[in-house]
């Protein structure tokens, strides 16, 4: 379980906080959304999450324990917006040893095939790969570490409908074993998959209602 408490990031060289007050409570194989438009402090809450900066006030604990940016870097897995940007193995392989050289064959494997990738040569280059699964590549590459909570920066920007359609089924899939945070500008598709869901506003967090499944057809 995730537990964020009045949670706030404010550096020095801002007039406003950036995030302000914010607590949330995420629990095992929950899929969380956060909506927030540009520039609501989507990107930099998950960078705390992910250990990358240092709240300026609150806690961020997981299963009661009060975590300090260190151990968050091992708990989390951070996808940044545009993972693939971000790929410099020269092959599928060394994309995903890059940092861990002793991985086995058999976790590479097994990995792959966990994104839906089980079919791809390990000598294919990332880049040449589709969209969709360059996105799926980018998961594996967390995923790989083993962490216990994923965190994903706008999973489907930039994608075409039947690729964002294949990374919706595939977090579908990742929540039966993981605890999911997503942030997102445009939630009409993964809204669908969320089991809590806040909105972000400049800084500033709220719930947000979901509809039950029977209230969503009728
Ligand atoms: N290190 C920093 N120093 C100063 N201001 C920052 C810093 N990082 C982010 N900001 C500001 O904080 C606010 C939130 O930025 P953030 O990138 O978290 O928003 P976002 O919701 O992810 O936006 P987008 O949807 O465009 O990616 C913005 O006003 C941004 O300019
Ligand atoms: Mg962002």
């Amino acid at each position: 379980m995730l537990n964020l408490c009045d949670l706030s990031y404010h550096p020095a060289s801002t007039p406003q906080p950036i995030l302000q007050n914010l607590s949330l409570d995420l629990g095992p194989q929950e899929l969380g959304l956060v909506i927030g438009p540009s520039g609501s402090g989507k990107t930099t809450l998950l960078e705390i999450l992910a250990g990358l900066a240092y709240p300026t006030a609150g806690e961020v604990r997981w299963r009661n324990q009060v975590l300090l940016p260190e151990a968050l870097q091992q708990l989390a897995g951070l996808v940044f917006q545009f993972p693939e940007r971000h790929f410099c193995g020269h092959n599928v392989l060394e994309e995903l040893r890059l940092g861990h050289p002793e991985l086995s064959k058999g976790r590479i494997t097994q990995t792959l095939e966990s994104v839906g990738l089980g079919h791809l040569s390990l000598q294919a280059e990332p880049h040449a790969l589709s969209g969709g699964q360059q996105r799926r590549l980018a998961l594996a590459v967390q995923l790989i570490r083993q962490p216990y909570l994923l965190l994903l920066d706008e999973p489907t920007a930039g994608l075409d409908w039947s690729m964002r359609r294949q990374v919706v089924s595939l977090l579908k899939q990742l929540k039966k074993n993981w605890s999911l945070l997503i942030v997102t500008h445009d939630a009409s598709e993964l809204i669908e998959l969320a089991d809590r869901a806040w909105t972000l506003d400049h800084g500033v967090l709220q719930p947000y209602t979901l509809m039950t499944p029977a209230e969503a057809t009728a």
